[in-house]
C-alpha cells in the first residue's frame, strides 16, 4: 500500500464532516492524552524544499525543463535527500496541506509514536471518496468503509473488531496447508465466492472456534464486517504480496550462491527456516513493494528544530532510509546474513535505528495482513525454491512505481528443474 500518492477530490462536504475523537484506543498500547503542548522551533516554511513561486507554488520544478521534471519516484527522493538533507519541504500542491518527507528515522519515530493512539494515513482519497460518497448514491455514508479508508472513531472500532482475528498466529496457521496446495491462488480464495462458501461451510460442518479461519470467524461477529474486510483484503493484500514474490524471486535469481544457501534450508527437514526469513527481510529492505508511509499530524512537532503544524502530511521515506549507509552496511547489496549474524558482528542489522526498515507500517495502524503476508511469500517461496532452479536473462528488473513499488515486465525469469 503506497500511501504517498495524492490526490484531492473529496468534496468539501464530506472532508469537514471528518471527525477525530481524542482519548480512545485500539489497544492498550495505542492510549493517549490529548496533547496540546506548546512547541518551538523555526517556522516549517524554513525547512530546506524545493524554491516556491507565487500562485504556482513548487510546480514548476516538476514542469518541462523543471529540476525533478520525469524523474520517477524514487529518483525524486534520493535527488531530494541529496540537495536538502533529511527533511524537506514539500508546500502542497493546490489544495492539498504542506507536506514534509523524512528521511531521518529518528523524526520518522517521534511522528509515529506520536500518532499511534489514533492515527490518520492519508493518501487514498480518491477511493475514500468513492466508499464513503459516490458508492452510496452521492450521499454521505457514516456506516464503516474498511481499514484503508477509514479515520478516527469508525477506523477505531472497525481495526478492533477485526485485530484479534488477523492478528492472532493461530487462525493463520490455518491458511499453512491451503497456501502450500494453491500457494499464488489467495486471491480467488478471497473472493465473494469464498465467503459463500464460508457461509456454506459454516451451515453444514460444525466447525469448533479453533478450526474457523478468518472470513468464517468474521462471518461469526459481523457479516459486513466480513464483507468489507474481504474487500480491504483484495485491494490492499493481493498486489502487495505478488509483487513482494517477484523481488525475492528476483534477488535470489540474480545472486546464485543465497539461491543454493536457501535450496539447502528449504530441503532439510528442519521446520524451523531462519534464511528463508532473512531473505524475505532483505529484499523488503531492497525492494519493498511499499517505498514510505504516512501520517497527518494531529498535534505540532518540532522536528530537526523546525515546528510542523498539525494538520500536516508527514512522510516517512522508508525505501531510501534503509539503504543508507549510515545505517546498513554495504547498503546496495542483497545480504539475507545481516538479520541472522550475532550483535558483535558489524553487519548485524540491529546496528541499524529501527525506524530506518519498516516494510509493514507502525503500530495501532500498521499492516493488518502481515502475518497472512508473510505466510503466503514463505510458503510459495519454499516449494518454488526446492522445486526450480531460478534464472534472470538480460537487463535488470524494472521497477515502476506508482501506488505500489511495481515489477514491471518483461519477466526475464527461467525456471530449471532442480
Ligand atoms: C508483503 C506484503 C505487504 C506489505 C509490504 C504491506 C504493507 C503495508 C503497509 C506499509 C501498510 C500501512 C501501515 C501503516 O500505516 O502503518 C499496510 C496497511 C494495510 N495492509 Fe498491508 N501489506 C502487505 C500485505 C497485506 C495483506 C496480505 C493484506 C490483507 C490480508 C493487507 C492488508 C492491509 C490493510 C487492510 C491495511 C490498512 C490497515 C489500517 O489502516 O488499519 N496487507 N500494509
Amino acid at each position: 500500500m503506497q500511501t504517498r500518492k495524492l490526490c484531492s477530490v473529496l468534496p468539501a462536504s464530506y472532508r469537514s464532516n471528518v471527525v477525530f475523537l481524542r482519548n480512545v484506543a485500539v489497544n492498550a498500547a495505542t492510549v493517549n492524552e490529548e496533547q496540546d503542548v506548546k512547541v518551538e522551533g523555526r517556522p516549517w516554511q524554513e525547512v530546506p524544499g524545493p524554491k516556491s513561486l507565487p500562485l504556482i507554488g513548487q510546480l514548476y520544478h516538476f514542469l518541462p525543463g523543471g529540476l525533478f521534471y520525469k524523474t520517477t519516484n524514487q529518483e525524486f527522493t534520493r535527488k531530494a535527500l541529496e540537495l536538502y538533507g533529511p527533511i524537506v519541504r514539500l508546500n502542497g500542491m493546490p489544495g492539498m496541506p504542506p507536506m514534509i518527507m523524512l528521511f531521518d528515522p529518528q523524526c520518522a519515530e517521534q511522528v509515529l509514536r506520536g500518532e499511534n493512539w489514533l492515527p490518520h494515513r492519508p493518501g487514498f482519497q480518491s477511493l475514500e471518496y468513492f466508499r464513503h460518497y459516490y458508492k452510496n448514491n452521492n450521499t454521505i455514508t457514516n456506516e464503516p468503509t474498511g481499514l484503508v479508508t477509514d479515520h478516527g472513531e469508525p477506523w477505531k472500532q472497525f481495526r478492533s473488531t477485526v485485530n484479534p482475528i488477523l492478528l492472532q498466529p493461530k487462525t493463520i496457521k490455518l491458511y499453512t496447508s491451503a497456501l502450500e496446495e494453491v500457494a499464488n491462488d489467495m486471491i480467488q480464495r478471497l473472493t465473494k465466492h469464498f465467503l459463500d462458501k464460508a457461509k456454506e461451510d459454516l451451515k453444514n460442518k460444525k466447525k469448533t472456534d479453533d478450526e474457523k479461519g478468518v472470513l468464517e470467524k468474521l462471518l461469526d461477529i459481523d457479516e459486513k464486517v466480513a464483507h468489507i474486510m474481504a474487500s480491504d483484503m483484495l485491494f490492499a493484500g493481493v498486489d502487495t504480496t505478488a509483487n513482494t514474490i517477484m523481488y525475492n524471486l528476483y534477488l535470489l535469481a540474480v545472486n546464485p550462491k543465497k539461491q543454493e544457501k536457501l535450496r539447502e534450508e528449504v530441503m532439510s527437514q528442519n521446520d524451523k527456516k531462519p534464511y528463508l526469513k532473512a531473505c524475505i527481510k532483505e529484499s523488503l529492505r531492497l525492494l519493498p513493494v511499499v517505498s514510505g508511509n504516512m501520517r497527518m499530524s494531529s498535534k505540532e512537532y518540532n522536528l530537526r528544530g523546525y515546528k510542523i503544524p498539525k494538520g500536516t502530511h508527514i512522510t516517512f521515506i522508508h525505501q531510501d532510509m534503509a539503504q543508507l549507509e549510515e545505517h546498513y552496511i554495504k547498503p546496495k547489496e542483497y545480504i539475507p546474513e545481516r538479520w541472522l549474524v550475532p550483535k558483535d558482528d558489524p553487519l548485524y542489522y540491529g546496528n541499524a535505528h529501527p525506524f530506518a526498515y519498516s516494510p509493514f507500517g507502525f503500530g495501532a495502524r500498521m499492516c493488518i495482513g502481515r502475518r497472512i503476508a508473510e505466510l503466503e511469500v514463505q510458503t510459495f517461496l519454499a516449494k518454488l525454491i526446492q522445486n526450480f532452479k531460478v534464472e534472470w536473462v538480460g537487463p535488470p528488473l524494472n521497477v515502476k512505481q506508482t501506488s505500489l513499488n511495481y515489477a514491471a515486465p518483461p519477466y526475464n525469469f527461467v525456471l530449471k528443474d532442480v
